[in-house]
């Protein structure tokens, strides 16, 4: 850039992790050219709005859907954060709705990273479903970078989200056999359930989740238990941390798959830990079906022996920072549903 700032863009910029990461970008003093689909929409974007007074922020017009939608967004970028996909763990036709654009979706943005030539690294948002979703005998099993979940079995058996955590392993595979071909430096982020405060004005699927406990949202509340069910665990990870690794990844860390995950929990520990730091909501905790040790846990070695430092390691601070923010947006109540 002719300032001399460094340039990043960053898809998906409606987004509750992407919009925490373009505000940390900012902040590091970087260009943002950030992405929506519809930039059009006032009150979908106004966080990016608000967000502008921070920095040198532009907004573009891009869908994954569409071939070269990327390249003026990724023109003269450094760096490309691919945090856009479809998410909706409720899909009726996950091969349509998810796995297919989702992929090609990933090969469009670095089709359009190819074109600009000014790209160093490409960061993708993959998720701990593409690592951990798959048939486990036993307890305790740690999973590292090396661990895949199993898209055979899924796509046989059909579990409850099995179309995402497919999406999530395939766009991988398919995102690195690209870079791999296009000489293109490529690491991937693999968060846990995101957890901590969103910028967007919508509602999401992950603060849904982690508040679910407190707020007896049951259907936020049927997706934690598939989460514990499926992956074996409850994994978490306060979301500055994911997007401070985003970036950290990007400008210091060698290409490959990296886990970000600070604690692994379950049903049972998670709730009565809510219960007791957070008396005021009433908290069930007859999980004791999950008290036994857990099927699975998540490493996130690799990160830290790179240099990545955690900032939120307890879960008290993840907890007592969500729902901090939680109490002052009034988040809570409006989450709470009749059926509890
Ligand atoms: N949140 C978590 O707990 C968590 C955990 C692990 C991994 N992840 C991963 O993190 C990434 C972001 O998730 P999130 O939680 O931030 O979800 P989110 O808030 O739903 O954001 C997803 C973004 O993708 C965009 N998008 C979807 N389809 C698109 C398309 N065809 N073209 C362009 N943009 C499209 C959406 O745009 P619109 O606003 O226009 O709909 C939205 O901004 C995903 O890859 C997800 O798998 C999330």
């Amino acid at each position: 850039m002719e300032d001399g700032k460094k340039m990043a863009c960053v898809t998906g910029g409606n987004g509750y992790i992407a919009s925490t990461l373009i505000k940390q970008l900012l902040v590091k003093g970087y260009a943002v050219n950030a992405t929506v689909r519809d930039p059009d929409n006032s009150v979908q974007i106004s966080h990016l709005k608000e967000m502008q007074g921070l920095g040198d922020l532009k907004i573009f017009r891009a869908d994954l859907t569409e071939e070269g939608s990327f390249d003026e967004a990724v023109s003269g970028c450094e760096y490309v954060f691919l945090v856009a996909a479809p998410v909706n763990l409720n899909s009726q036709n996950p091969e349509e709705e998810l796995i297919k654009p989702a992929i090609e979706g990933a090969l469009n943005v670095m089709k359009s990273c190819v074109k600009a030539k000014s790209v160093k690294r490409i960061v993708l948002t993959s998720s701990a479903a593409a690592v951990s979703t798959k048939h486990l005998e036993g307890t305790g099993h740690v999973l590292d970078e090396e661990s895949w979940s199993d898209v055979e079995y899924l796509r046989a058996e059909k579990p409850p989200t099995w179309g995402y955590a497919v999406s999530r392993v395939l766009v991988e595979k398919e995102a690195c056999k690209f870079a791999q071909e296009n000489n293109i430096s490529l690491a991937t982020v693999t968060p846990t359930l995101v957890v901590g405060p969103s910028l967007i004005p919508k509602e999401n699927m992950s603060l849904g989740m982690s508040l679910a406990l407190l707020t007896g949202n049951s259907d936020f509340f049927n997706f934690l238990g598939i989460m514990q069910t499926v992956s074996g665990s409850i994994s978490i990870v306060h979301v500055e941390d994911v997007c401070r690794a985003h970036i950290f990844v990007a400008e210091s860390a060698p290409s490959g798959r990296y886990i970000c995950c600070s604690i692994n929990t379950n049903l049972f520990d998670l709730a009565n830990f809510l219960a007791e730091r957070y008396p005021e909501y009433q908290v069930d905790t007859n999980f004791s079906s999950f008290r036994e040790k857990n099927k699975s846990s998540l490493s996130s070695q690799k990160l830290v022996k790179a240099g990545f430092q955690y900032k939120y390691k307890r879960i008290e601070q993840i907890y007592d920072d969500v729902i901090e923010y939680a109490k002052k947006t009034g988040i809570l109540a409006s989450m709470k549903l009749p059926s509890k």
